[in-house]
């Protein structure tokens, strides 16, 4: 039985379809007139519209309402019932989005078969909109942030390999997002609607490890009161993430490998096999190679899991990403109660983009989320790092941040003309690499380039106007805008 709303603007119409609908078992209502089937669209969420109306004098309603009924969660199919004269608007309303038109007069029977049909469809179309929906759920819920051409290449690998059957190995030092990019690449598989479980490997001893993803039967140990059914068991069909795979233990090493050649698995006192059907992403961030030489790692199970091999860049390998990531965590996760949101100060960002972050990520996170805890405003100042970001900061070239309001960079652009510019280099560099600065430089002209298309733009594209608000020369102003150019030419900004 499908709910089924029916719009006619023609009482002894609207009857009949009513009666078919209600012959046919399901539930339908009817309503007169487009303005009040629109009302009522969100609330009754129909499995199917069918509609007659004049839609020339109805006009906006009715395409409203074919528009509307797409955009309702699951869309629902529309069926326009259209009189010959009426035929271009019906070729309009297909281009709108009604699934199907039905000219008049027509036989009864002709309508219910149009209606099972289109019922069919809004099946698949729900299934298909709830997948899609998870999709854009999960990535927004775990974007993985990015523009370098490093983590393009990332990108590019995870789509290119996420629908292979194909087992892969994430290799990155920790924090470099392995755990994201497995999660990615479940999501970009035909295995989306199963599960995907995460199993630290390195968290456990070996015989609860063991228990916990090949299950146990009752009685298979002490303490084994009830039937376990493991978790690649609870996967089948998905994917299972075995985080730190080189801390397992040499019978779990085995194991594992039946699962892979065989695709079945034995639980822990049983001694049938049954099959499973799961696809193995693994993590590590010790290279494996040298746990195979030392003999700690099987050989065989290496080959078996490095069939394709997705290795992270470390972040001090990207540092252009990490303007982009303090905005993403800053927008997402770490944000205050009340008030603007956070962002940092020159000087803090020239930290950021000095420092060699061992942990990468997870450690640029973490180190925001304990200066917007400590910080006693929104823009995070250098007091508010922690001490290794501090000993960075204290080695950077003074002009870098040292006005006393130091302006906050990495949310809105930073004022130009008083602290910010950046345009002379700052003579003896001593801590940062030599590659900071100018990733620096380029961070803070990307900001006031944005600055100053904002001035632009309040002002009507107006220039002295703007260079007033932004409280700077004609000259100035003109001579930014240059750099802008050039730069952006130059591919820079
Ligand atoms: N490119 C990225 N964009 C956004 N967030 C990221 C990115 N990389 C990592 N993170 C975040 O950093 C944290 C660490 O990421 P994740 O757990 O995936 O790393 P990992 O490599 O598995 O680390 P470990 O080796 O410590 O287990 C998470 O909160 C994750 O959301
Ligand atoms: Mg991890």
């Amino acid at each position: 039985m499908a709910k089924i709303m029916v719009v006619d603007d023609e009482a002894a119409a609207l009857r009949m379809v009513l009666d078919l609908c209600a012959a046919a078992g399901h539930e339908a209502a009817g309503y007169s007139r487009a303005d009040e089937a629109l009302e009522r669209l969100e609330g009754m969420a129909p499995d199917l519209v069918v509609a007659d109306l004049y839609l020339e004098r109805s006009q906006p309603l009715g395409f409203d309402l074919l528009q509307r009924a797409r955009r309702i969660s699951p869309p629902a199919p529309v069926i326009l019932i259209t009189a010959f004269a009426t035929i271009g608007t019906a070729v309009e309303a297909m281009k709108q989005g009604a699934f199907d038109y039905l000219e008049k007069p027509f036989h009864p029977d002709e309508l219910a078969l149009r209606i099972d049909r289109a019922l069919q469809l809004r099946d698949t179309l729900s299934e298909n909109h709830y997948l899609r929906r998870q999709l854009q759920l999960q990535s927004k819920l775990h974007p993985i942030v990015g523009a370098s051409a490093a983590m393009q290449r990332v990108f590019r690998h995870v789509q290119r390999v996420a629908d292979s059957e194909a087992t892969i190995l994430i290799l990155g030092e920790s924090g470099t997002g392995k755990e994201l990019v497995a999660r990615a690449l479940h999501w970009q598989s035909r295995r989306q609607a199963a599960p995907f479980v995460v199993v630290d490997c390195s968290a456990m001893p070996e015989p609860l490890l063991e228990s916990e993803l090949f299950g146990h039967r009752k009685g298979a140990f002490t303490g084994a009161i009830h039937d376990k059914k493991g978790l690649f068991l609870e996967a089948d069909g998905g994917t299972v993430f075995l985080d730190e795979v080189a801390s397992m233990s040499a019978t779990l090493q085995s194991r594992l490998l039946r699962v892979l050649q065989e695709h079945e698995i034995r639980r822990v006192g049983d001694n049938i096999s049954v099959p499973v059907n799961v696809r193995v992403v693994a993590a590590t961030n010790e290279p494996l190679e040298r746990k195979v030489q030392a003999g700690t790692f099987r050989e065989d199970l290496y080959y078996r899991l490095n069939v394709i091999a997705l290795p992270l860049p470390p972040l001090r390998e990207r540092r252009e990403d990490i303007p982009l990531l303090v905005r993403h965590f800053f927008r997402s996760r770490i944000r205050p109660g009340q008030g603007e949101p956070f962002c940092v100060s020159r000087r803090v960002m020239a930290a950021l983009l000095a420092y060699d972050w061992p942990g990468n990520v997870r450690e640029l996170e973490n180190a925001l989320e304990r200066a917007a805890t400590l910080g006693e405003s929104n823009v995070i100042q250098v007091a508010d790092l922690p001490p290794a970001l501090q000993a960075v900061a204290a080695q950077l070239p003074e002009e870098i941040g040292s006005d006393p309001e130091d302006s906050a960079a990495g949310q809105e652009p930073a004022p130009i003309g008083g602290s910010g510019g950046l345009s002379a280099a700052p003579a003896p560099a001593p801590a940062p690499a030599d590659s900071v600065l100018p990733l620096l430089r380029h961070f803070l002209r990307e900001q006031e380039f944005q600055h100053i298309q904002r001035a632009l733009a309040v002002s009507g594209g107006d220039k002295e106007k703007a260079a007033e608000i932004l409280g700077i020369s004609m000259a100035t102003l003109y001579r930014k805008l240059v750099e802008c150019e050039n730069a952006a030419a130059s591919g820079d900004a």
